[in-house]
């Protein structure tokens, strides 16, 4: 007897989902600490973030769906860049393009003219966060070792470059 095909049912994807992206506020933090616990092996406690919010050069970020927190970021303002200093979306809300929707609000912010980078540090064994700020278009430019203070493990600098088409259409507009 010849062999039968059986269709196989692929396991759906989920689809992506449109979040709203809005300031950090005080009674998110529950819902960050949460998503900071679930996401790190060694999270900030909340100090660390009123501490980093505090500061006047530091923005923090919610993603918003249903009135449900799905991710946040905490990001720093440099004279001529951006830096990610934390960023974590929910587990059960990953694969969802809610990092991709967060990470595209801030490089739209990107300007030759002013901030033309966005850096940050990820650690050499979160292949995720690689990958993920891979395809959104950052690169690896440095390997920094022994960063850390919990793990002997290096950390990887990765970039973002405001890309020339984006600084032509911005130069055409001014
Ligand atoms: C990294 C993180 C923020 C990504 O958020 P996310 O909402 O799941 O990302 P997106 O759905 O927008 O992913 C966009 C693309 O990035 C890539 N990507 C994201 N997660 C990935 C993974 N686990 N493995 C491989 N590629 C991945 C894929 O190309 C993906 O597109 P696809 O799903 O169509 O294949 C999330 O995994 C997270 O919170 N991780 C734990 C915390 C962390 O490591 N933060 C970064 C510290 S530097």
């Amino acid at each position: 007897m010849s062999d039968v095909l059986i269709p196989q049912m692929q396991p759906a994807t989920p689809p992506p989902i449109n979040i709203h992206v809005r300031w950090m506020i005080g009674r998110d933090m529950p819902e960050v600490l949460e998503i900071e616990c679930q996401s790190f092996e060694f999270p900030w406690p909340e100090e660390e973030f009123i501490r980093c919010l505090r500061q006047r050069n530091v923005i923090g970020l919610v993603a918003e769906y249903d009135d449900q927190v799905l991710g946040f970021m905490l990001y720093e303002l440099h004279k001529t860049r951006y830096y990610i200093m934390n960023f974590a979306v929910h587990r059960d809300w990953r694969r969802r393009k809610v990092g991709s929707q967060m990470a595209s609000k801030l490089i739209n912010k990107l300007s030759q003219q002013r901030r033309s980078r966005l850096t940050l540090e990820v650690r050499e064994t979160n292949t995720p966060a690689q990958l993920f700020f891979q395809a959104q278009g950052f690169r690896a430019v440095n390997v920094l070792r022994d960063f850390y203070e919990d793990t002997p493990e290096d950390a990887y600098l990765m970039s973002y470059r405001v890309r020339s088409t984006e600084r032509d259409a911005i130069c055409s507009m001014t």
